[in-house]
């Protein structure tokens, strides 16, 4: 018999208003046609003046409670990924953890960039196999909108706000990939590659900063990498593309997704892309995806389901996980 990490519920937030690409064509030297062709975003959602990522992670997290038949005072721990936490410290997961009304967990965040969620998905799935937590409530926000440069057009159109969360219940399996809950994950950092995407400010600035891409170059590592993480993953349990019912992507760029679903030999009719609607919302956008994807009549019990994602560090994993 084997301990599964088994996903009880999932649920999102997105706040209310809603960006089109047009708003951009006010401000800068750029055009709908342009954002859409190059990245596949339509719009995006940004969180109003007040509403930070502990607001809407607490939103999802409810949802995903919700959906669970759970409440605040059920889970064991609290794993929250963003790069935008509402203050330096304490965690926005322990902000998340009081609004929910839970006092006997413990709650802490994970900073891996657009990785976030799957590195957050792989620490859930250790404190689990591990017998520290039997149910982990995995939530990814962010709210990339306050570190946006809104003069440079190459990286403030690509971007949103948003939170997914999904909770995580250990669950007897019997080893075997038929079984539900994740079945492999695979992480990946290389710091040679940080000046590819960085935030030029924080504690050693004393000032928040801004968002630093060079895009041409992300993108070249993504499509690269993101297709080698999703291998290893499937490769270690013995799995291969035609295993596998739903790519769940980072959503970043739809020509990202397109190339790397194109390696992994999977069709688009088996990958779920939100990224129209919602931008890049980094370490959000798994479960934002997972939670559309489930609410679309996508993702059903018992699907394989592929998660992959990369982003500033270089960082970059995939979860492997049986719905
Ligand atoms: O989530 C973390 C991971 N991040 C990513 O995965 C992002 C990866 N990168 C990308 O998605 C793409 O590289 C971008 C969408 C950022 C850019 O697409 P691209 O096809 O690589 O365009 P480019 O950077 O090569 O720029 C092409 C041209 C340039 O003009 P010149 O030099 O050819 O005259 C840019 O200045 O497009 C120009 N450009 C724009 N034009 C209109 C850049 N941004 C814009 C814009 N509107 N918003």
């Amino acid at each position: 018999m084997t301990i599964r990490a088994v996903v009880k519920g999932v649920g999102h937030f997105l706040p209310e208003r809603v960006v089109p690409n047009v708003e951009f064509e006010k401000s800068l030297d750029t055009t709908d046609e342009w954002i859409k062709s190059r990245s596949g975003i339509e719009r995006r959602h940004f969180a109003a003046p007040g509403e930070n990522t502990s607001h809407l992670a607490t939103k999802a997290a409810l949802a995903a409670l919700a959906d669970a038949g759970l409440t605040g005072e059920d889970i064991d721990a609290i794993i929250l990924a963003t790069s935008t936490p509402d203050f330096t410290f304490p965690s926005a997961a322990t902000m998340v953890q009081d609004a929910i009304g839970n006092t006997k967990g413990f709650a802490f965040d994970v900073q891996a960039v657009c990785a976030g969620f799957v590195f957050a998905m792989a620490n859930a799935d250790a404190l689990i196999m591990s017998g520290q937590a039997k149910r982990v409530l995995v939530i990814g926000a962010e709210t990339f909108s306050r570190i946006m440069d809104w003069s440079d057009r190459s990286t403030c159109v690509l971007f949103g706000d948003g939170a997914g969360a999904i909770v995580l219940e250990a669950t007897d399996g019997d080893g075997t990939t038929a079984d539900r809950g994740i079945l492999s994950t695979d992480l990946n950092s290389d710091g040679r590659y940080r000046d590819l995407l960085y935030v030029d400010g924080g504690v050693a600035t004393q000032n928040t900063g801004v968002l630093r891409m060079e895009g041409k170059e992300v993108f070249r590592h993504a499509v690269e990498k993101l297709a080698q993480t999703a291998h290893t993953a499937l490769d270690k349990v013995g799995l291969g593309a035609d295993d596998v019912d739903w790519v769940v992507p980072h959503q970043a760029n739809i020509r990202i997704i397109q190339s790397t679903a194109k390696k992994l030999g999977i069709g688009m009719d088996r990958v779920v892309v939100t990224v129209q609607d919602h931008g890049n919302t980094s370490a959000a956008s798994i479960p934002l995806a997972l939670s559309v994807g489930k609410a679309r009549g996508q993702i059903k019990t018992g699907d394989l389901v592929v998660t992959e994602a990369i982003g500033g560090g270089l960082a970059w994993g995939s979860v492997v996980l049986r719905w």
